[in-house]
């Protein structure tokens, strides 16, 4: 079975999710036929955008770079999942448009769960003021209005987020199986 690609674009604070769904998608999307790869910031902040670091500037530019070749995927029938923070609607909405098949995906989970998780021990760093411009604390997030998709890590298994994408690729038919 032919697919058409998608872009799939995980947004939400750091330690909301984004990379475990990620990772959870690519593997069923695989499991169906489906040719598929992740573009997750952290590793992305590791090669295509070595250097860049957390102005907004930056992380438009990091932004900016990931949305390109998430479409060139897309575009050629691959499911290019991207995971990254992406605080910012504006340079969002752009990549939106410069892209076919674009889902937004908001995982959404309340600030306090990720202090209280802090999987990485950045926020117990980024409270300290010990890293500077920390997205959710002293830098913004700004939720999208109209995302396709909603998930939420503090009331959801990774499974039933996973579940909720699966069903929105295959209602609208970006996904046949
Ligand atoms: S984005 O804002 O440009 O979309 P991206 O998703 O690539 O961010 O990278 C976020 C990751 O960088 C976080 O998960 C965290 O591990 C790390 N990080 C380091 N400094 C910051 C910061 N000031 N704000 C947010 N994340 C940071």
């Amino acid at each position: 079975m032919e697919h058409h690609g998608a872009t799939i674009w995980l947004t939400g604070l750091s330690g909301s999710g984004k990379s475990t769904l990620a990772k959870m998608l690519a593997k069923r999307l695989r499991a169906v036929g489906a040719r598929v790869e992740i573009l997750d910031g952290d590793v992305v902040r590791t090669n295509l955008s070595k250097g860049l670091g957390f102005s907004k500037e930056d992380r438009d530019t990091n932004i900016r770079r990931i949305g390109f070749v998430c479409n060139l995927l897309s575009r050629n029938g691959v499911f290019a999942i991207a995971a990254a923070i992406s605080p910012y609607r504006a340079v969002r909405a752009e990549v939106r448009r410069a892209t076919e098949n674009f889902v937004e995906v908001f995982a959404d989970c309340p600030l306090e769960t990720l202090v209280r998780r802090d999987v990485k021990g950045l926020y117990k760093k980024a409270l300290a003021g010990e890293i500077k411009n920390f997205t959710g604390v002293s830098d913004p997030y700004e939720a999208p209005e109209e995302p396709e998709v909603v998930i939420n890590s503090s009331t959801q298994t990774p499974e039933e987020s996973a579940d909720l994408i699966w069903s929105h690729l295959v209602c609208s038919g970006l996904l046949k199986i």
